[in-house]
């Protein structure tokens, strides 16, 4: 079974001067362990393809699948329930949540998942160790330097084992130096049997990758 299926989606925005077609019917599978990058120009529809994957936003038309199940079958609770257990998700800038420490915030997806507390303490310790982390746990975010901030959050996003990882540009907030550590730390993921998809301007990680998708004006291109 595909991790991921989108079924020629669309995505149009209503806007006051018109309409604007983010994507134009757009269809792809993941497969799992597959390391898929996203590629092409600014606006071309790369962050409202990985929205659209990830349940965070919903088609006009068509439809997607993870693993099997139609997002637009399911009601809020469902949605946000299969979000918090099966995706996990990576932002250019972040996201952490500020007044936690690094621990807290690997911790917060598992708390919200009903993880007993010592068993998530102890897995969010071996995340931390997993991206190299594990003596900046007591860290808030402003005490973590931009490179540490991502593999925080790279840490988080692996809490509840998700069986999907989207990341939208991961390295770029981030000079080449620090970005390479995160490109090696997806080489890992990927090694160790997690499937990813990433949304990058970043030649090298799109070399990387095992598949790329090359998009343009709100389709694949080729
Ligand atoms: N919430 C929104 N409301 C209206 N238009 C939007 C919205 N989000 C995106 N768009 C438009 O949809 C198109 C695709 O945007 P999208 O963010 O997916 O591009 P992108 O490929 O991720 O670009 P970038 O590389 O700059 O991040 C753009 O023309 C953008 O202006
Ligand atoms: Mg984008």
């Amino acid at each position: 079974m595909s991790v991921a299926v989108a079924a020629e989606v669309t995505r149009d925005y209503s806007m006051s001067g018109g309409v604007v077609h983010a994507l134009r019917g757009v269809s792809l599978a993941i497969e799992p362990g597959e390391y898929v990058a996203i590629a092409g120009p600014s606006g071309s529809g790369k962050s409202t393809l990985l929205q659209l994957l990830g349940g965070i936003d919903l088609p006009t038309s068509g439809h997607v699948e993870i693993l099997g199940t139609r997002l637009d079958s399911l009601g809020d609770r469902a949605l946000t329930r299969l979000r918090l257990l099966r995706l996990g998700f990576i932002f250019q800038r972040f996201h952490l949540l500020p007044v936690l420490t690094a621990l807290e915030n690997v911790e917060l997806p598992m708390a919200e998942a009903g993880v007993p507390r010592d068993e998530r303490r102890e897995r969010a310790r071996s995340l931390l160790d997993y991206v190299g982390l594990l003596d900046r746990a007591a860290h808030r975010p402003v005490q973590l330097s931009g490179g540490e901030m991502q593999r925080v959050a790279i840490a988080r996003a692996l809490a509840n084992r998700p069986a999907l990882i989207l990341a939208d540009e991961p390295t770029g907030e981030l000079d080449a130096a620090t970005g390479a550590g995160i490109l090696a730390l997806f080489r890992r993921l990927t090694a160790d049997g997690s499937t990813l998809v990433v949304v990058t301007h970043d030649e090298r990680l799109a070399a990387e990758a095992g598949r790329v998708v090359h998009m343009l004006d709100g389709r694949v291109r080729g």
